[in-house]
């Protein structure tokens, strides 16, 4: 379906993969968005955001557009909505090229997707914004403003923490390796790179349902429990691979039950020499207490750093009442580099 919409001097209209000139305007503006917004960070690679185009998980239905005036694409929108749980949800990605803000696109963007979002059956759009910390690098908060004047809550904030592998040494990692082994009887360690071993694939669907569960959120954040089986689990690491990203896992299991306790895993996309990025770690409940978090975390960025020796910087994001999560990663080297807020709107 091609939706092409005009409000006043700008057209609003839908991403087609073989469209060179929008594929080229919508990538062109992403760079220029963080190389403004967020000096010194990793730009969007090219060749991965055309992979994004064609390949995303099944459990998420995508749409992407564009802003172009005057033939030049100067704005994007994507909109990642879950389709097997969540199905309230619009989680947004709204961008204006920085030539280009302060004059109503941004404004144009977001009445375009409230009304998307209506036609959908959603009634709750999820962003996302950047802010400064004092003593960390200066970001651009215009995306925390914009969402202020446009009615959208602060619901959650995370902060943005980044290790710098060269600083803490592998002395160091290896006492507290040892040191959180001595707490953890019983258990062992399991390490795979994509694909997950067939007798674990249960247990990590269980692991990633917890995680919309277990880790401290806002109180108005409104995201909901998620249901994950075998399948998903499977589709979403056969995405990763077709994307050419590499996921890093290590999982602990409690040897007597046979039961996952736990998992962590990073990310590395395709071509990025320097930067990798953390997603999930939780240890399931009742396997608490035995510093498996700790185990997880080292263990992983050793497995990283086997087959990716030159990486330098890994990326995560911590709740700030996420304490326990916050001490492991302080130990380990994580620092903070900036705060990102949840800003959330709920359509009438
Ligand atoms: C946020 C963003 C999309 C705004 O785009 P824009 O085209 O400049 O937005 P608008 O011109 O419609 O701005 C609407 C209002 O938001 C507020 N606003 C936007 N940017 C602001 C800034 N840098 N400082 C203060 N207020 C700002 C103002 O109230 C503005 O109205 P005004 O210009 O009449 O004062 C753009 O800055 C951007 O792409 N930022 C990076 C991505 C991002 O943070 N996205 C998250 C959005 S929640």
């Amino acid at each position: 379906m091609v939706r092409c919409v005009s409000i006043s001097d700008i057209e609003i209209l839908p991403i087609d993969p073989l469209d060179r000139d929008l594929v080229n305007g919508w990538i062109g503006t992403q760079r220029a968005v963080a190389a403004h917004d967020l000096p010194g960070e990793p730009l969007p690679s090219p060749s991965f955001q055309r992979l994004r185009l064609l390949l995303w998980s099944a459990a998420v239905d995508v749409e992407r557009y564009v802003a172009r005036r005057e033939g030049a694409v100067i704005g994007a929108l994507q909109y990642s909505m879950p389709n097997r749980d969540n199905q309230h949800l619009i989680e947004l990605e709204l961008e204006v090229h920085p030539e280009h803000r302060r004059g109503g696109v941004g404004t144009a963007l977001l009445e375009f997707t409230e009304r998307r979002a209506a036609e959908l059956g959603r009634d709750t759009i999820l962003a996302f914004a950047t802010e400064s910390l004092e003593g960390g690098p200066r970001f651009d908060h215009s995306g925390r403003e914009f969402a202020k004047a446009r009615g959208y809550a602060v619901v959650d904030q995370e902060i943005h923490r980044r290790n710098d592998l060269t600083l803490v040494g592998d002395d160091e990692l290896g006492r507290l390796y040892a040191e959180a082994w001595e707490n953890a009887a019983g258990y062992e360690l399991v390490q795979w790179v994509n694909e997950c071993p067939d007798e674990l694939v249960d247990g990590m669907a269980m692991l990633n349902e917890r995680m919309y569960t277990d880790p401290p959120m806002g109180e108005d954040l409104d995201i909901r429990p998620a249901v994950y089986d075998a399948a998903r689990i499977r589709n979403t690491e056969w995405t990763a691979i077709e994307r050419g990203q590499t996921q890093f896992n290590s999982a602990i299991v409690h040897v007597e039950s046979g039961e996952l306790a736990g998992m962590s895993n990073i990310c590395l996309l395709p071509g990025e020499e320097l930067h990798a990025w953390q997603q999930d770690t939780i240890v399931e409940e009742k396997h608490r207490g035995h510093r498996l978090g700790m185990i997880l975390k080292i263990a992983n960025q050793r497995l990283l750093r086997r087959y990716r020796p030159q990486i330098r910087y890994v990326h995560t994001w911590n709740a700030e009442v996420n304490d326990h999560m916050i001490a492991i990663n302080e130990a380990m080297g994580y620092r903070p580099l900036c705060r990102d807020l949840d800003v959330q709107k709920k359509l009438s």
